[in-house]
């Protein structure tokens, strides 16, 4: 049997090579769709008070959060952890997430269209 050619063995490298980018790719695609559907389900549990994604309806007595300020968004929920925010349930409800997931959701609902 013959040796594979120099043009052979140079495509089957190249051909190795470009599978293992492409299932580097995909995996870092799937890791980001992970932490995009986590980042929603955490977002999930201020829907009943904010509306979906923190857009408020028309008429419904729900508090928008999308679009707001990160940075105010942010000052307010540590302000509400801390107390030094007087609130009716906020204040519970924020010591129940650690200081990243509430910078987390801050930044979450401050790139969500207002509307939509
Ligand atoms: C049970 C209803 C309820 C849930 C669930 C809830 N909130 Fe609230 N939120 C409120 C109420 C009511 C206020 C007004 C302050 C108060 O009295 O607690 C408020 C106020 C806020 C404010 C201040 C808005 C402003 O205009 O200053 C932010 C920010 C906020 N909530 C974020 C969140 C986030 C993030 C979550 C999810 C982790 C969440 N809330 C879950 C009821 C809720």
């Amino acid at each position: 049997m013959s040796r594979p050619s120099v043009a052979t063995r140079w495509l089957t490298g190249v051909l190795l090579c470009s599978a293992g980018l492409l299932s580097a790719t995909a995996a870092q695609a799937q890791d980001q769709g992970a932490q995009r559907l986590h980042m929603r389900a955490l977002a999930a549990t201020c829907a009943q008070c904010h509306g979906t994604e923190g857009r408020a309806v028309a008429g419904e007595a729900l508090i928008g959060l999308a679009g707001m300020p990160q940075d105010y968004l942010q000052t307010q929920l540590m302000a509400f952890r801390s107390g030094q925010r007087q609130a009716t349930v906020m204040h519970q409800i924020t010591k129940g997430y650690s200081p990243e997931q509430l910078a987390a959701l801050a930044k979450y609902f401050a790139a969500q269209p207002a509307q939509k």
